[in-house]
């Protein structure tokens, strides 16, 4: 799977890739294509974003320079993501959801945000991380490039994804790892039995325990997962 990333910034995306997604480029399972905008400047000053028509603070990104790097795309179509805080909120069924693509542009605004007709000649959906308002696209583009690129198939072993938390509804059960006690706390008897039903049952009975506890909005089945 493609991310081509449309962003001003783009030195973020440099510093951003490690561990999971990492290897997944390694093995040819994802590629990020980081596309600076800067580069389609309307002038040789490097200008990208001009005043808001109609008075008011701070600058706009300007749709030209967005427009014409995303036709340096060429061919790449498919999806066009606007990370946005007035998007719908991302979630793990979005994540898969778009994991199913086979290219997705993500489209970072900066400043006070982009022309809207940018937004209506060339993106189809708009993406929150959550209702709060960042400087800029360019972390939200990399929670998504996280988030769906590691389902993409061949990334993680799919064991890995099975009892994730939100993978069937429920928050995943607490995990341990040596050793077997710290700090006076022990590990739980049942996870040392080497009884495979028994711990199945216990890690069902637990990840219940933390959904009910930490997102009964789940169970309710009006959580965003
Ligand atoms: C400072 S924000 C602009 C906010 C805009 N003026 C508004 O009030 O809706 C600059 C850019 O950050 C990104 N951004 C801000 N908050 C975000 C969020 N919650 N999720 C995804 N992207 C966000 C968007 O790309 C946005 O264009």
């Amino acid at each position: 799977m493609t991310f081509h990333v449309l962003t001003l910034f783009p030195e973020v995306f440099e510093a951003g890739i490690h561990s999971v997604i990492k290897r997944g480029i390694q093995d040819g399972k994802i590629a990020i294509n980081v596309v600076n905008i800067r580069d389609f400047a309307i002038n040789c000053r490097g200008q990208t974003d001009g005043y808001p028509y109609g008075g008011g603070a701070g600058m706009i990104m300007m749709a030209r320079p967005i427009y014409d790097a995303y036709k340096s795309l060429g061919a790449a179509s498919g999806r066009v993501v606007y990370l946005s805080p007035q998007g719908r909120v991302f979630d793990q069924t979005t994540a898969a959801e778009l994991s199913a693509e086979g290219e997705l542009v993500l489209l970072c605004g900066h400043y006070e945000g982009v022309d809207q007709r940018i937004i209506d000649e060339i993106v189809t959906d708009e993406i929150s991380l959550g209702n709060f308002v960042l400087t800029g696209g360019e972390i939200a583009a990399m929670a998504v490039i996280d988030a769906v690129g590691r389902l993409v198939p061949g990334v993680i072993k799919p064991d890995s994804l099975m009892d994730e938390s939100f993978s069937a509804g429920l928050l995943e059960y607490p995990q341990f790892t040596r050793p077997r006690t710290f700090m006076g706390r022990d590990v739980p008897e049942v996870l040392l039995s080497g009884h495979h039903g028994e711990v199945e049952k216990w890690r069902r009975e637990k990840a219940l325990e933390a959904t009910r506890s930490k997102r009964p909005d789940l169970l309710e089945g009006k959580g965003h997962g």
